[in-house]
Formats: C-alpha cells, structure tokens, sequence
C-alpha cells in the first residue's frame, strides 16, 4: 500500500471511529430513557422491554466496532510515523491523547453496562466528541501542531462533553461544578486567541522593481500578443474563450538560442488583467510576469514589453499570471520553442530535416485540445514531438507504432534516453516532454488520455495496461557529487482551514499556511538550496519553481539513478516525499506554487527571495 492510501485509510477509520462512538453514546441514550420510562406507554413495556435489550446490544456493538477502530488507527499511525513525521505528527500529539482517554472514559462503563450498570450515556458521547476533534485536527488543521489546535481540541471536547452531561447526565446531580466550566472556556479562549495572534505577517513585501532591469541587446524575434475576448471553434463548438491575438492556443513563439525575444502584451478587455509567464523559462525576475510581484498586472488599454535573451533550447510554454486560474483555463496561453543556437528558427509546418510537432493540450470549456490531425511522415524521418501539458491535471500520454525515446523534459535535454515500446507517460501540469523517434513505414499514433491527438494513418488505441515509465530510473547517471545544502527547506502540502481576513476558507496549505501568510524562502545568490516536498494530502500537487530548474535527488528515499532530471513541474503524489536542489543563480522575488492553478488560487502559492 502506499503512503498516500494508508492516509485516506486512516481518515476513513478516523471517521468510522468517531461515529460508531457517538452512534453508541445515541442508542444508549435511548435505552436509558425507556429504562426511565419516558418515551414507552405501559401497554407497550414487554414490547419496550425487548426493545430496550437489543438497542442494548447494538450500543455495545458500537463500542466494540469503535475501539476496534482505533486499535486500527495504531497501525496506521505507525506506518505513517515511519513514512516521516510529517504525516503523523498531529494523530500522536493530539489525536492519540483523545483517543486514549475516549478508551480509558468509556471503556470500563461499558464494560459495568455489559455486566447490568446503567448505560453510560455521556461516557460514550465524551468518547464520540474526543475521536470527532481527532478527525478534525488531521482534516482541518495538520502539521505543524500548534498550541491553537490543541487548545482548541481538548477545550472543545470538554466544553460539548458539560453540556452533556447537563442534559443527560444521570440523575440526580446534573449540575456542573463551576471549576470545569472556567477551565474549559478559558483553554477554548486561549486557543482562539492564539488563531488570531499566531497568523503570520503577510509574507512577500511585494515591492517591485527591486532588481534592476538587465541590459540586453537589440531584439532580434519581435512578437505582439493582444489579449482579449474572443469565440473560438472547438470540436465543432464555439466556445467564449480569452485568446492572445484571438486563437487559442496563442501563437506559437518560436526563436534560437541567442536571439533577444521581445514580446509587447496588450490588452484589449480583459478586465482582470493579463500578463505573461514564460513557463521553465528561467528569464531575469523582472521578466516573470507576476502580477503584484514582478509587475503589475496589464489592464484594458495597456501594454507591457518584455525582452530576454533565449539561452535556453527546448519546448516551454506561455501564459498569463494574473488571475491565472481563470486566464489560463480560458484560453491565455501558448508555445515556446527554442532551436538550439545553430539551426534555424522553424516554421512549425516546414519540413525539411525531419518533423516537429507541437502538441499543447488543454482543456477549453470541457472540449479537449488539440483537435486530431493525420499527417504524413515518409519512412525513415526523424521525429520530434513536443508535448506540452497546459491543464491543471497530469494526462497519460501513449504512442503507438514505432519505439520512441524521451529525449528532453522541461525543455532539457536527457542524458542516453533508452528507446521505449509500449509505454505511456505521465505528464505533470505545466510539464513538457519530446518524445522523438525515426517514422516507420507504418502508421504511428499518440494519444493523449486515450484519445488520438496526432497519428500517420489509422491506429488502434493503446491499451490502458500499457507500463508507466519512471523518469527517476530512465536514462543514463553521470557521476553527479551532490553539491552540499547550504538552506534546506521543508514544505508540506495539505489542506486546512485558513482565516481569509475575517473568512474561514478550506484553503490548500504548505506548512499549514495558505497565501499570503506562509513564510517566504530567503536565500542568498550562489548558495545551493535544498526542498523537501512533502504530500500529505488526498490529491496530486504539481510543483513549480519560477526562475530555476530543480535537480531531483530522491523521492520516497529512493535516489534518482537515471538521467540527471532538471525539472521545473513535478507531480508530488499523495504520500509522497522529493528532495530536490538547485543553484540560488537567478536573484529575485519568485513564486514558488502548486500549478493546479485552482490550488494556488485557494492558497498554494509561496515565495523564494533573495537576502
Ligand atoms: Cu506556469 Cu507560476 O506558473
Ligand atoms: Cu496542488
């Protein structure tokens, strides 16, 4: 099993826990009221009385399924514990010490209930509200611990465990003395108040223009790119998109290593703005298109010119960053291809040497880009795909028909890439690869999530079964001495409640905080830097450094033994853990996020600066 089930397992026996508690505490409720004779007419009592013996039952059955469930939750946790800290930090601090007493509380009472006591109604119940505040630290809150959380956990339990005893506590004496109730008000106090005095300074002191403006020479590929409403036909459909020069995908950008890009961004109407991010393409900050933090965004009537030298081959893409989640859905983005210096800026429909092929996927209003396209490659022509994945989600990509190797990802190219046959790959949000391959005489297809997106002539689809390919182990290793971690940091990927202002929002979290409150990365120019990604949530988190490619050392503790991997998406999975370095070589402020755009907009966003 992996990492990443055992936490959804572990939430459902959380869950089944905390129910069967409170399902018991319930059915015992009603037993002690037919014992007292409140709800039975006596014309019904013999009925009642068979009646009051199998809820009886069922009670103890409760209590029985619940403690089962948190022996369960032992084992859990412990093959969490040894998956790292992370994971299981808040069910040992605060979830074992709830459960722990929910057992010591309940279970003895059952067992005097079992022997013929009387139903102890509120015992249950405190157990039900003890394993309920351990389900919602690990869903609400996660890691790190802080005193808010326990405060709150252990104050909540005693506040809803007073209130019932005064209501069906057993009589006589429901009275609560006063002490308990001060305590209890005064941790939920505490703990509220630690929430409000606990929230971080916002980050990122977004000031612009804090590095200067790089001199770069005359332009030598000039484009403009208009942003603006626009209908676009897909698949037979016309959809309302926001297209750059009204198509979507923009136009391609195309250029070779040496050339200085300038790139003019208008903006016809869109009224939240635009501006453009050049994918993996590691420009000077300035040129990084962040709105609010390398520029401000470009609104209706404007325009903004960016310039950079390309000095780096290989496939990226474009898109707006402002409301990025929105803009890129609807259509504001585009290819990036960079020749290597040496051969010639290519028209994407020229022939020649050999076939290039850009392929942006992404989903417009539910219609699946690109549309299909049959071509024709004569026997014996090299190949090159260029895959872009422009959605928020990882698509499977397959080829049929001929061997095929990955020779480049992220734009970089791979050391030895081994020929493959029969093998999908997994591309992450924002991700590239180039598969290439010599056409054979025979028709040759690629599919994307099992729809032909490009193919020679007729081809079957690939079955699903196909084996994945494993970058960490793809290629060939060079002797590669790990540069020693001068700053290493930690982030944590997860959900939680966050404060939006005065707004709780279930916001997507790293290191428990949600945009603009999680701590920035500061480090210095030339240090190498080291992240652990951790995953501690239910769904895929695509990371995305701006400005820098990231070396993948390990994931789970596995080192990476292929191909040095220089990476700027990766997919970190439920459960899992990357280690990744890179070079501090490019200063400036940077937005270092989640690229499941919807993540990052409901809080997945931090930022690496420079001291
Ligand atoms: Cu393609 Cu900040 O993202
Ligand atoms: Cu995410």
């Amino acid at each position: 099993m992996t990492t990443g089930s055992i936490i959804a397992l572990d939430i459902v026996i959380a869950v089944l826990a905390a129910a069967s508690w409170l399902a018991a505490g319930a059915t015992a409720a009603t037993t002690a009221l037919s014992a007292a004779g409140v709800s039975e007419p006596a014309d019904t009592a013999d009925h009642g009385r068979a009646g009051t013996a199998s809820r009886r039952r069922l009670a103890i059955g409760l209590a029985v399924v619940a403690v089962i469930a948190i022996l369960a939750r032992v084992v859990t946790t412990i093959v969490l514990i040894r998956a790292g800290w992370w994971f299981a930090a808040e069910k040992v601090l605060i979830a074992g010490p709830l459960a722990l007493a929910a057992l010591l509380v309940a279970g003895p009472r059952v067992v005097r209930w079992v022997k013929g006591g009387r139903p102890p109604v509120v015992a249950l119940l405190f157990a039900g509200y003890a394993q309920t505040a351990a389900v919602l630290v690990t869903v609400l809150h996660g890691y790190p611990v802080s005193s808010a959380a326990v405060l709150l956990a252990f104050g909540g339990v005693g506040g809803a465990t007073m209130v019932t005893w005064r209501l069906a506590g057993p009589p006589p004496g429901r009275a609560v003395s006063r002490a308990p109730v001060v305590v209890t008000v005064a941790v939920i106090t505490a703990g509220l108040v630690l929430v409000v005095a606990q929230r971080p300074a916002p980050a990122v002191p977004h000031a612009h223009g804090s590095v200067a403006e790089p001199a770069v020479a005359e332009p030598t590929r000039r484009f403009t790119l208009t942003a603006g409403t626009a209908t676009v036909r897909a698949d037979g459909r016309e959809i309302e998109a926001w297209a750059f020069n009204g198509q979507v995908p923009g136009p391609p950008l195309t250029a070779t290593v040496g050339d200085v890009l300038e790139v003019t961004l208008r903006n016809r109407d869109i009224d939240r703005g635009v501006t453009l991010h050049w994918h993996g393409y590691d420009v000077p900050n300035s040129q990084d298109g962040v709105p609010g933090v390398t520029q401000a965004a470009v609104l209706p009537g404007e325009e903004f010119v960016y310039r950079f030298q390309a000095d780096q081959a290989g496939t990226y893409w474009y898109h707006t960053h402002a409301v990025s989640d929105i803009g890129v859905r609807k259509g504001l983005y585009g290819a990036l291809v960079v020749q290597p210096s040496g051969t010639q800026v290519r028209d994407p429909a020229a022939r020649g040497t050999g076939i290039e092929v850009i392929v942006p996927v992404h989903t417009l209003d539910g219609r699946s880009l690109p549309e299909a396209v049959e071509d024709t490659a004569d026997a014996g022509t090299p190949v090159r795909l260029r895959l872009i994945n422009t959605d928020s989600t990882t698509h499977r990509y397959a080829l049929t028909g001929a061997a095929f190797r990955v020779a480049a990802v992220d734009g970089v190219d791979l050391n030895r890439p081994s020929a493959l046959l029969n093998t999908a790959v997994l591309i992450p949000a924002g991700g590239r690869y180039d598969l290439t391959f010599t056409a054979p005489a025979t028709p040759v297809g690629l599919f994307v999530d099992g729809r032909v997106v490009w193919s020679t002539g007729p081809v079957a689809v690939p079955p699903q079964a196909w084996p994945v390919l494993d970058l960490l182990t793809y290629g060939g290793s060079v002797p590669n001495p790990l540069p020693r971690a001068d700053r290493e940091f930690t982030l944590v990927l997860d959900r939680g409640l966050d404060m939006h202002g005065f707004l709780p929002r279930y916001a997507h979290t790293v290191n428990g905080a949600a945009d603009p409150d999680i701590a920035p990365q500061v480090v210095r120019s030339g240090e190498s830097v080291v992240f652990t990604i951790v995953n501690r949530s239910l769904v895929v988190h695509p990371w995305h450094l701006h400005g820098h490619h990231v070396l993948v050392l390990s994931r789970d503790g596995e080192r990476a033994r292929g191909s040095p991997l220089l990476l700027d998406s990766f997919d970190v999975r439920p459960g899992e853990v990357w280690k990744v370095a890179f070079r501090a070589d490019n200063p400036g402020m940077w937005a270092n996020h989640c690229h499941n755009l919807a993540h990052a907009d409901q809080g997945m966003i931090l930022h690496l600066l420079y001291g």
